[in-house]
């Protein structure tokens, strides 16, 4: 399914507010909402809006699916993005918070992403939010790179990433597809080319994106600007 908005502004707003409702739901129906947070601009954006939604947003758990391999409190980390952004503001229990160890953790990255994987949920999540980079990138699965085969391990280190800062830990394919619902949020003219493989079924060693999906739903949010080059 894809969802199309004239700005990014429009993107996040929908995003947020589709976020509140599927919190709504999963909470109403029994059940802990849980919840994959991305990195990257439009989440920021997103993130910015998600405090202003009426919904149980403290019931819910968070993960990441990728994080930056940098100091706790570093400005890089996506979980400082997302604290600042709503999870902080909201006051959601620490308990409900599932940040990647930071460098400095004593934990090698390897051992880290292995620390990591044990905190991930048996039951699937229920959104996956997905950033998408000009490379058709996702999380830190990168075009080229071994990660985006991995069939074992739930999540990996990542020492080369193209994306600056280098090291990285990240959800893979296995992790990320565990979920009912997975969620790309694409802006930009940059990203359309990436869109349009990764939607045209390009092979994920060329375009990561084209191997995320949801169990019961995908949906690509897009703006114009990000949805410009898709087949007519
Ligand atoms: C990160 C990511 C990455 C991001 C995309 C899109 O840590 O940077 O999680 O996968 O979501 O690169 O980022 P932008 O929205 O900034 O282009």
């Amino acid at each position: 399914m894809i969802e199309i908005f004239d700005s990014a502004d429009d993107l996040a707003l929908a995003v947020s507010r589709q976020l509140a409702a599927r919190v709504h739901a999963v909470a109403t129906a029994g059940r802990t909402p849980r919840i994959v947070l991305t990195g990257g601009s439009i989440a920021t954006k997103i993130y910015g809006r998600v405090s202003s939604e009426n919904a149980d947003w403290r019931v819910a758990e968070y993960w990441w699916g990728d994080e930056r391999f940098v100091p706790e409190g570093h400005e890089d980390r996506n979980d400082r993005q997302a604290r600042e952004g709503f999870l902080d503001r909201l006051g959601i229990p620490d308990e409900h918070v599932h940040a990647m160890p930071a460098h400095g953790c004593e934990l090698s990255m390897a051992e880290a992403a292995d620390a990591y994987a044990k905190t991930l949920p048996e039951d699937p999540f229920d959104v996956v939010l997905l950033g998408v980079g000009p490379d058709a990138h996702i999380a830190s699965l990168f075009p080229g790179h071994p990660q985006v085969h991995e069939t074992e391990r739930l999540a990996v280190e990542v020492f080369d990433s193209p994306k600056p800062p280098p090291e990285r830990i990240s959800l893979t394919y296995p992790a990320l597809n565990h979920t009912r619902a997975t969620w790309f949020v694409v802006s930009g003219a940059d990203k359309a080319e990436a869109v349009a493989k990764a939607m045209t079924g390009t092979p994920i060693d060329q375009a990561p994106a084209a191997g995320a999906r949801g169990l019961e739903e995908t949906v690509w949010f897009l703006d114009t600007a990000a949805a410009s080059r898709l087949p007519r």
